[in-house]
């Protein structure tokens, strides 16, 4: 049913060369996939990960990639948070190569409180891996990071995993991955079997039966060739009753699934799907195999002025996550920047756009599995951490000159809003000073409201206060205390016309709701979902966004 037409063709995106040095260029960009994996927590993100790192030899053992998850109920959050801390900036980014590709892979918070720093980094990827458990099937965390990765039509690979556990009916999950992620999928792999009879996987795709043994020290599978589906061979292999079901299930799918095309999952319209065990690390080569021929390599991206092409000369890049230092005594950040276009050097100068300043770097960063070192170039898809002193913001653009900003990282509407005040009026300078710099990493937004200038606190997650009261303690010596205010919704606000009288009577009648974003955009906090409505009925002219680009 799959043909696999278009898909061994040579991967290159590029016209002809148009600079000296640009055959090796190419090849360099060419050989990169820079993706993210996506899930619930626990459907076997980490265990993922680690398999294909096995597959990359970047890792020599089972349970070196240590997941950053946050435990329930851990004894003490903040310290749980310290720890986790400590363990995404080493898992930020994973780089191994596997067959002459580059593989690029940046990690994504879990937890739900820290959903806004995943869509950040959603920003940087070129594609994403989505990880399904076969007995839960399609879970809350899952539909919202889909829903992101549909609006922006990144391709996008599914792989359902626990296949030695019982789980739902491959059809029936099929089903719920289309209708509750609204999806067209394909199926590239299928299973024989499941749980307890669980046979393996009959790889469309390579056209192969590959045999469950349980064993997840054998990293190199055995798997039998099966040109005819209607030969003995088969039977053979798995069983009369199992071949004849996966011949009758194989036929059933080809009616009803489309045949892949490659264009189509490039530009984020159809899905393929891989069915596994990473704990076994069963299906998992199957999937990397395919993955590392159909991912896309470095993709275009929107600029405010123009789309950027990763072929470009000129440098470009933006930064999608900053992660302050582990040592309170030296204040110094990481900014991790995705290069967009040109190459990445170091000791290079390179325009800072929003602060229009130039600076250059001495030691960018380029990570591994195991390690980060310094590099001195770096192509397009490659991630690079910068150390920073308090320059960066998330979203910043770096250039070789040219004053292009890139779009597509907003800050949305937070779900939780507390007054923060000051605790110790002696230390007001540093609670400033950290406030300002906690919000340039992402951690939460600050509001200011107009009325009387006191201070909000937005955060995605209630986790999130509590990390910024440790922080600030800790990193700042400043001390803060919360205060409840009761907000339903934080919207931008956009007015068609600023002097329209309906806009004046608007800013009049909610003064006290009125504040501001940090960029001084203005905000609408509504109390209730009741009284958004209300609003919104009552000023026809004026848009109420639930995020901060738009
Ligand atoms: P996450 O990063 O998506 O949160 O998930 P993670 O990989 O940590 O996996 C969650 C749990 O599911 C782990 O068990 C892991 O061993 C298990 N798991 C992952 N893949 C498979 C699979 O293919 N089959 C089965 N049966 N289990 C799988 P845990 O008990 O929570 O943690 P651990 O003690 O094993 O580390």
């Amino acid at each position: 049913m799959v043909h696999t037409k278009d898909f061994h063709q040579n991967n290159s995106i590029f016209a002809a060369p148009i600079f000296a040095g640009m055959k090796h260029y190419q090849k360099e960009i060419n050989k990169r996939r820079t993706f993210g994996i996506i899930s619930h927590p626990d459907a076997g993100k980490t265990t993922l990960t680690e398999k294909l790192l096995l597959f990359g030899g970047a890792i020599q053992e089972a349970g070196a990639v240590k997941s950053n998850k946050i435990k329930k109920g851990a004894t003490s959050d903040f310290m749980e948070i310290e720890r986790q801390r400590g363990i995404s900036v080493a898992t930020s980014v994973l780089a191994f190569e596997y067959r002459d590709i580059k593989i690029n892979i940046l990690d994504t918070p879990g937890h739900k409180d820290f959903a806004e720093d995943t869509f950040r980094t959603l920003t940087a990827v070129d594609s994403v891996i989505v990880v399904i458990d076969v007995a839960k099937g399609v879970e809350e965390q899952t539909e919202k990071l889909v829903e992101v990765c549909r609006m922006r039509n990144i391709p996008m690979i599914v792989f359902i995993n626990k296949l030695d556990r019982e789980g739902k009916d491959a059809f029936e999950l099929l089903d719920e991955i289309e209708q509750k992620l609204n999806l067209t999928v394909t199926p590239l792999s299928f299973p024989i079997g499941m749980g307890y009879d669980f046979k393996g996987i009959y790889n469309i795709w390579e056209k192969n039966v590959n045999l469950f043994t349980g064993d997840p020290r054998k990293d190199i599978e055995e798997t039998v060739k099966i040109s005819d589906l209607k030969s003995d061979e088969l039977d053979e292999l798995i069983g009369d009753n199992a071949a004849d079901t996966l011949r009758d299930e194989l036929e059933l799918a080809q009616g009803v699934y489309p045949e892949f095309d490659r264009d189509a999952y490039l530009e984020g319209r159809l899905q393929p799907v891989f069915f596994g065990s990473a704990l076994n690390n069963f299906g998992v080569r199957e999937l990397l195999d395919c993955f590392i021929k159909i991912a896309p390599p470095p993709r275009p991206k929107e600029s405010d002025t123009r789309l950027v092409k990763p072929e470009e000369k000129d440098f470009t890049g933006f930064v999608f996550k900053i992660h302050a230092n582990m040592d309170p005594k030296h204040r110094d950040r990481l900014a991790f920047i995705k290069i967009v276009s040109g190459k990445f050097e170091r000791n290079k100068n390179y325009l800072h756009v929003r602060n229009n300043k130039n600076m250059k770097f001495s030691s960018p960063n380029a990570f591994f599995a195991e390690k980060k070192e310094i590099v001195d170039v770096s192509y397009p898809g490659d991630i690079v951490g910068l150390h920073d002193t308090g320059n960066f913001k998330i979203g910043d653009t770096l250039t070789e000159g040219e004053t292009l900003m890139y779009k597509g990282i907003p800050s949305f509407s937070p779900e939780h809003f507390r007054y923060i005040n000051n605790a110790d009026p002696m230390k007001s300078k540093q609670l400033e000073k950290g406030i300002d710099q906690l919000m340039d990493e992402g951690v939460a937004q600050l509001f200011t409201l107009d009325l009387n200038g006191r201070k909000i606190i937005g955060t995605v997650g209630a986790l999130q206060f509590e990390v910024i009261q440790y922080r600030l303690e800790h990193e700042y010596g400043a001390k803060c205390t919360y205060e409840n205010l009761n907000v339903h919704k934080a919207t931008w606000i956009e007015a068609e016309d600023e002097k329209s009288e309906e806009f004046k009577d608007f800013k009049r009648v909610k003064a006290k709701y009125l504040a501001k974003d940090k960029s001084g955009q203005m905000v609408f906090l509504a109390d209730s979902q009741f009284s958004l409505q209300m609003t919104q009925q009552k000023y026809p002219s004026i848009k109420f966004h639930f995020t901060s680009e738009f």
